[in-house]
């Protein structure tokens, strides 16, 4: 509501400033050949110049009313399918991701997996054993291109799991990769026992000039469960997020 009156408000002037630009000077009439061609060519620019400012300023309208969810499991990997892949849940989805299709389901927006750029292994102690050496030597793990700025939204739902207490390390490599000052931030996480670890702080810290919302925990084993989906709809419905 505040944007659309801002943009009216931009507008009229735009449009203001580019009507006097039109008046002021030499008439058409009045100017020699060349003078005259120069003063079309203005009113021209002036007129690209307003239609590019209307289209910016619409382009950011849109965008603001846009929700993405990202989200991060040792299961989303680039060459394995996911639903192939040995996975926490039955039918082969990550509790992770699991949550992250109910909000898709009920708010819309994009959503998109974070995938690391060398896949995870697939069976838990070695994955235990592998995401431990990236916590003890503070590691920045890559991630392939999302194929959206994330920066763009309104709205950045962002789910994980809880690794040796904390955010996996390719979520530092994520904050430190983009800031997210302005934006929601709307955190997420599975885990077995540490509920959020700690981490919503600690986006917070990352992210000084992002308002991070109250997130939601879950754990792991109560994925795909109904009173787990009630739980995620009713954390939903609370953010308020109109
Ligand atoms: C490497 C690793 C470390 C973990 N460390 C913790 C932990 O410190 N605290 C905790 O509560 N759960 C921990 N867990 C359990 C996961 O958070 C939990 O299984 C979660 O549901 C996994 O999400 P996913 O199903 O999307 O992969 C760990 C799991 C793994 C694989």
């Amino acid at each position: 509501m505040q944007i659309k009156k801002i943009t009216a408000v931009l507008l009229t002037l735009i449009l203001s400033v580019s009507l006097a630009a039109c008046g002021s000077g030499q008439t058409a009439a009045e100017s020699p050949g060349t003078e005259k061609q120069q003063e079309e060519a203005q009113t021209e620019e002036d007129e690209v110049t307003v239609i590019e400012t209307v289209q910016a300023i619409q382009d950011t309208e849109n965008r603001s009313n846009d929700i993405l969810i990202l989200y991060f499991s040792a299961n989303n990997t680039k060459d394995v399918d996911a639903i192939s892949s040995a996975t926490p849940m039955t039918d082969g989805t990550s509790s992770v991701e699991w949550i992250a299709d109910i909000i898709h389901e009920n708010v819309g927006g994009d959503i998109v997996p974070i995938i690391p750029s060398v896949d995870y292994p697939l069976l838990y102690d070695d994955l235990a054993d592998y995401a431990k050496e990236e916590a003890d030597n503070d590691e920045r793990p890559t991630f392939e291109d999302l194929g959206v700025d994330p920066t763009a939204y309104k709205t950045v739902f962002i789910g994980y799991p809880i690794w040796w207490y904390t955010t996996p390390k390719i979520l530092e490599t994520f904050f430190e990769t983009y800031d997210f000052s302005g934006v929601n931030i709307i955190p997420f996480n599975t885990h077995a026992g540490s509920r959020d670890g700690g981490t919503y702080s600690l986006i917070k810290e990352r992210e000084p000039d992002a308002t991070v919302f109250p997130g939601l925990a879950v754990r792991g084993e109560d994925a795909g469960k109904d009173d787990t989906r009630n739980t995620v709809m009713q954390w939903l419905e609370q953010l308020d997020l109109d």
